[in-house]
């Protein structure tokens, strides 16, 4: 089994995810987000644009995500996965727009299964996906088209766990990412703190986000995008 780490959703090779399984990150906030909303009982719809969002509203679907890190009018929730409480969410359908996650989402169209990960279901996904024997492409999100050290370390976790599993070929960037996270495993907040994205969010009060986002292995749900929308297997 191979793995293959693209840094941001602009250095995406979309021919050479053909056939391959892809785990798609954006650990502040997106796929946070979404595992969040499906473990809690939701179906996520990820859309690009804030119009095409606004259309489904008339047709009585509930409306989330964020541009530059805030709730967009006339939604219902904004990118904080606090929000997405069973309560409000269980049995409800969500459409979902955020700058760079869901961006991500669909620049993998070209892959055999799109699976959403972050630390909160970094475990529970490894092992599904680690059953399918694909290779793998690892997509983050990144911030506007660069790289995010937030979502790097948690790329770095995810092949930590696959390495636990078996044997597999992982490329440099996929080494280094690995190696991130294996030397701040328990401190990785004192890493994050370096990422532009992350200063950013503790600018706009999401200090509580954070510190959800990047607990680990909470919640043992495996979301997967297919026909347009993200369900649990
Ligand atoms: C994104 O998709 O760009 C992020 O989730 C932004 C955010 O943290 O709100």
């Amino acid at each position: 089994m191979n793995i293959a780490l693209f840094p941001s959703v602009n250095d995406v090779d979309k021919e050479f995810l053909r056939d391959k399984d892809v785990i798609v990150i954006d650990v502040l906030r997106a796929t946070s987000v979404i595992t969040t909303a499906i473990y809690n009982g939701a179906t996520v719809f990820p859309v690009l644009e804030v119009e095409d969002a606004l259309k489904f509203k008339e047709e009585g679907y509930l409306l989330g995500g964020e541009r530059r890190g805030l709730k967009i009018d006339g939604f219902d929730f904004g990118n904080s996965p606090l929000e997405y409480k069973r309560e409000f969410v269980e049995g409800k359908n969500i459409v979902f727009t955020t700058s760079n996650g869901t961006r991500a989402i669909y620049k993998s169209f070209n892959a055999k299964n799109i699976y959403i990960g972050c630390m909160l279901n970094g475990k529970a996904l490894v092992k599904k996906v680690f059953e399918d024997k694909r290779d793998i492409a690892i997509v983050c999100a990144g911030t506007y088209g660069k790289l995010s050290l937030d979502d790097f370390i948690c790329a770095g976790k995810i092949i930590y766990e696959f390495l636990k599993l078996g044997n597999c070929n992982i490329d440099d960037i996929s080494t280094a990412a690995y190696i991130a996270y294996r030397d701040y495993k328990g401190k990785i907040l004192e890493y994050v703190k370096y990422a532009g994205h992350y200063n950013y969010l503790i600018s706009i009060g999401c200090k509580e986000d954070i510190e959800y986002c990047f607990m680990e292995d909470i919640l043992d749900v495996v979301p997967v995008f297919k026909d347009g929308r993200i369900v649990k297997i």
